[in-house]
């Protein structure tokens, strides 16, 4: 008997609501902006000891960052972290999105499971690294040439 792909998403989320927050959930099932954008004005790439990357790029005019998108090859609760952390980058200065903590992408989502902590932890290091990035291209816009991405 074929099961029906909402079904096996309602026993999927079902399964995932014995730990994790439904903002988790939305998140990593269905998250926000992602992939490449093409021509960013910051960039990172940073992978955390676990081994998985975030990729991140950021599009700032008049100072404030008006697009941020991401790519991961991590699980989903990186993918949910990394979501979260491109949402609440949007709209900020990069003063302000520098301090955007690993605490406080684990407040947005709801929290997570103690031992995927580190997700939260890796989306707010590539923010970082990508506005530090950006900070580097504004004063020394020539180097974005010889950027691969
Ligand atoms: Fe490695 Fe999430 S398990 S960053």
């Amino acid at each position: 008997m074929a099961v029906s792909r909402e079904k096996l998403e309602e026993l999927l989320k079902q399964e995932m609501r014995k730990i994790y927050s439904e903002t988790v959930i939305d998140h990593s099932m269905n998250p926000r902006n992602t992939g490449n954008p093409g021509d960013a004005d910051g960039y990172a790439k940073v992978t955390g000891p676990c081994g998985d990357t975030i990729e991140m790029w950021l599009r700032v005019k008049d100072n404030i960052i008006c697009d941020a998108s991401f790519v991961t090859d991590g699980c989903s609760t990186t993918i949910a972290s990394g979501s979260m952390v491109t949402e609440m980058t949007k709209g900020r200065t990069a003063g302000e999105a520098q301090r955007i903590s690993q605490r406080d992408i684990l407040d947005a989502l709801g929290g997570l499971p103690e031992d995927s902590e580190h997700c939260a932890l890796l989306a707010s290091n590539t923010l970082k690294e990508a506005i530090r990035d950006y900070l580097v291209m504004k004063k020394e816009p020539w180097k974005k040439v010889y950027r691969q991405h």
